[in-house]
């Protein structure tokens, strides 16, 4: 197969996740016998910075002709005090809307050797398993700019939804769902908004079109408590931007390790940008100590979603899990015993892994 994938690493540490990604990549496409393509792009503050925008229209031109984005990360305190339309998460924002990325699909699943550096208790995080399906073009971070509004006295931010925009999130959620173990909890805040009243008849009309998901709905207070007390309960969370933004941080806790979390944020014909959920890490950018991980496993949800290369995407979550059995990992992760190594030498063991022969016969998947 030969694809053309565009790179954005963006800022801090995504020039080094980006160069693990790719590392993998090609050992996969040299296993497996695929062509995969570059094409690097600016985003965020350093395109501030060389182009005076977050967002390029030479990037946005390479991007609608790409089958794939991997992003690194971006922002830092560099940008911190500029105004915002040229503030590096724009770059982000404007990405994701301009390609009509709208089902932002989150997995959250702890790594046995890695449960322990969870602030919480063992056995509360010990097996939990979600997946946050979180909205990702709507809502208040796309409120019509007209009505967005601050005067210095007082503030405007819209919060708008269609019916559509709703209802193909939550097709989305019921499909991920059928996929797993048939759970669907839906997040809202139905007893003040009316965007989440609406939310909320939605998924009672979809139910009929997916008999075998169980369906619950919860408010988002109640949700982000549970979340850190009982997390076993969920399955597939489906929920909108803000509060999928707010709930998908926190139950990055429950893995002992926001270095390690995957996205892809996808649209119906399958295009998707990937990306790890951690930011920038400016404080140890450019210091060869970044942990890849979570970039890798955002390639391999690349591979799985939009190249439909399920076995070669169980190959890397494989690896992943692999060398962290054998007790390797960067600086950012706390491992009884461990071999702490940079961000080259991770992604090399991961590269050999994926190399080696017993790869084939010991795939596990992480991630469904
Ligand atoms: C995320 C980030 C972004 C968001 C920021 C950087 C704009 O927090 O991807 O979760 O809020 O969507
Ligand atoms: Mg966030």
């Amino acid at each position: 197969m030969s694809k053309k994938i565009v790179l954005l690493p963006g800022d801090g540490i995504g020039n080094e996740v980006i160069q693990a990604a790719k590392d993998v990549l090609t050992a996969v496409a040299e296993e497996f016998n695929h062509t995969f393509s570059y094409q690097t792009e600016e985003i965020g503050g350093s395109a501030v910075d060389n182009h005076g925008t977050p967002l390029p229209k030479q990037t946005v031109d390479a991007c609608k002709e790409a089958d794939a984005i991997l992003l690194g990360a971006v922002g830092g305190p560099k940008w911190d005090s500029y105004p915002s339309h040229l503030r590096p998460e724009k770059g982000l924002l404007g990405i994701r809307k301009t390609l009509g990325l709208f089902a932002n699909l989150r997995p959250v699943k702890g790594f046995k050797h890695l449960l322990h550096a969870s602030p919480l208790k063992e056995d509360v995080v010990n097996g939990s398993d979600l997946l946050i399906v979180r909205e990702l073009t709507g809502g208040i971070y796309f409120g019509t700019p007209s009505e967005r509004q601050n005067d210095g006295q007082s503030v405007v931010d819209t919060l708008a939804y269609s019916k559509e925009e709703i209802e193909r999130i939550v097709d989305k959620a019921f499909q991920c769902a059928q996929l797993r173990r048939k759970h669907l909890t839906s997040v809202d805040k139905a007893n003040v908004l009316e965007s989440s009243k609406l939310w909320r008849e939605v998924v009672e009309e979809k139910k009929a079109s997916y008999p075998d998901v169980a369906v619950e709905h919860l408010l988002v207070d109640a949700a982000a408590m549970k979340l850190i007390t009982n997390p076993n309960q969920f399955d597939v969370i489906v929920t909108e931007n803000m509060f999928g933004d707010i709930l998908s941080d926190e139950a990055s806790v429950l893995t002992g390790s926001l270095g390690m979390l995957p996205s892809a944020s996808l649209r119906e014909d399958g295009v998707g940008l990937y990306e790890p959920v951690h930011g920038s890490a400016p404080d140890i950018a450019g210091h060869g100590v970044a942990n890849p991980l979570a970039m890798i496993l955002s390639t391999a949800l690349m591979l799985r979603h939009t190249f439909h290369l399920e076995h070669e995407a169980q190959l890397i979550e494989s690896a992943v899990k692999e060398v962290l059995d054998q007790g390797y990992h960067t600086p950012d992760l706390q491992l009884a015993n461990g071999k702490k190594i940079g961000t080259e030498a991770m992604t090399e063991k991961i590269v050999e892994f994926i190399k080696s022969e017993s790869a084939s016969k010991s795939i596990m998947s992480c991630y469904a």
